[in-house]
């Protein structure tokens, strides 16, 4: 008997291209899952758009519209229990989940990130920072990395990580496009890891 669909919510700030190859995924695969909410800090970027476009359910949310960030964080929260969301997906989300909500969703959050971790991970290494810190340090190769948030951010358990190669004349620019041709197959393996696991 199929499990009911897994409710998910993907959290953006830009084109949304992680979140358009999840939701592709999903059709696709199928996966037992379905994205019923996308949130974000900005209220016109692509990944609201295409959330429109699908007829998802979007929030724009963010600590400037509260008078606190607990509340703002209380907020988020109770918008995710409204729309029964059982895992969040960070997809090229460029705020810190509040602490509250990370307790709210205990190993329920998955975060994508565009280097193998443990290794240029943490402050400072988000967009192209990264592969100029991978370049610098004359890495040959480098990859995705698909992670669970816990309060430590980039430190959550690992679930699944893909490597690509660093070409000799690459620039950040072309790593860059690289590691996100990885990130849209790597965060549609990882959420299938992840179903499994969850619906076993
Ligand atoms: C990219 O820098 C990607 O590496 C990271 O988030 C940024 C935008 O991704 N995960 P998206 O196109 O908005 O999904």
């Amino acid at each position: 008997m199929a499990h009911h669909k897994t409710r998910l919510a993907v959290f953006c700030s830009g084109n949304g291209s992680n979140f358009r190859s999840i939701y592709q995924a999903i059709a696709e695969k199928p996966l037992n899952a379905e994205i019923v909410l996308c949130l974000s800090n900005r209220s016109a970027c692509g990944a609201m758009e295409f959330a429109q476009e699908n007829g998802i359910a979007t929030l724009h949310i963010t600590e400037k519209q509260f008078a606190s960030f607990d509340e703002f964080a209380a907020a988020m929260i109770h918008a995710l229990r409204e729309h029964r969301i059982e895992n969040i997906l960070l997809a090229g989300y460029m705020r810190k989940v509040p602490e509250a909500v990370v307790r709210a969703f205990p190993d329920k959050i998955l975060n994508i990130h565009p280097a193998l971790l443990p290794k240029f991970g943490g402050e400072g290494m988000y967009g192209i920072h990264v592969h100029a810190a991978v370049l610098q340090a004359g890495e040959k190769e480098s990859g995705a990395t698909v992670h669970f948030v816990n309060e430590e951010y980039d430190k959550g358990r690992i679930l699944l990580q893909h490597r690509v190669p660093v070409l000799p004349d690459d620039t950040s620019e072309s790593l860059a496009e690289r590691v996100l041709e990885c990130e849209h197959r790597l965060y549609a393996e990882a959420l299938e890891k992840l179903l499994q696991e969850e619906q076993q």
